[in-house]
């Protein structure tokens, strides 16, 4: 039987380091990690949940496709229930960005060296990579991929000194732009329609919200100019 795996995770399994213990904070039907396990990239997996039905759905599947014996189950609020030397890369997929960070920013190890983070926000990406800048992560790598109508990013964070980000680059990161993927043009297209609407939404609002406005204004023209750097891909 094929594992039926997303592009989206995909993507995120692309970036781990090769024989890596990870923790997939999220789990849900475990895909992630037991396409890790099955490729080889991973040898050990601690699947978490918050919810019970999703890590039961987990457990089943990796017994379905034979990789129970490498890979772990817990029930944990974000990383709660992972001690600091257990994992290598941490994987947070298919939540939203405000959760991602509020994740993160419980994790008292975080800053653990030689600890790899990709994650993959739903929602509200700029709201992360803002937080991840100013708690000193620098997006090393950031990919878009498109997986049926979607288009995501998938980051991959080291610790270090980041430049500080503007509101244009809190929607496309410097690593972003300096994927070679194709789908930069698109990814920037998409963002330049959302803040737009954004921009009427609140220019037409009977409360006028001033500092808002130019926030968004301000990203508006950045993602503009960038957008002349890149074709649209089809
Ligand atoms: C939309 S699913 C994403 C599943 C998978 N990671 C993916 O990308 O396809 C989100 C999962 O995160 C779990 N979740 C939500 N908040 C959580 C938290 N604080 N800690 C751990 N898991 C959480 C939910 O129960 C749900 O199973």
């Amino acid at each position: 039987m094929k594992l039926p795996i997303s592009k989206r995770l995909l993507c995120c399994a692309s970036m781990v380091q090769s024989g890596s213990r990870v923790a997939d904070i999220g789990t849900d039907h475990g895909y992630l990690g037991i396409y890790l396990l099955q490729s080889g990239a991973a040898r050990h997996v601690i699947a978490c949940d918050l919810r019970k039905d999703p890590l039961e759905n987990a457990r089943r599947n990796a017994k379905l496709f034979g990789v129970d014996g490498e890979m772990e189950f817990r029930l944990s609020d974000g990383l709660e229930k992972i001690l600091p030397d257990e994992v290598d890369t941490v994987v947070m997929a298919g939540m939203g960005g405000d959760l991602i960070q509020k994740i993160l920013s419980q994790c008292p190890w975080r800053k653990r060296e030689g600890l790899q983070f990709i994650l993959q926000p739903q929602s509200a990406g700029n709201v992360l990579r803002r937080w991840l800048c100013e708690d000193g992560f620098e997006i090393q790598r950031e990919e878009p991929v498109q997986d049926g109508h979607f288009l995501y990013t998938v980051m991959e964070l080291r610790q270090g000194e980041p430049s500080p980000l503007t509101p244009g680059t809190e929607y496309a990161s410097p690593a972003l732009l300096a994927s070679k993927s194709p789908l930069v043009g698109t990814y920037l297209a998409r963002v330049e329609n959302a803040l737009q609407e954004t921009v009427r939404g609140l220019t037409n609002a009977e409360k006028q919200r001033p500092e808002r406005l130019s926030y968004f204004r301000q990203a508006l023209l950045e993602i503009q100019e960038m957008r002349k750097n890149y074709a649209e891909h089809p």
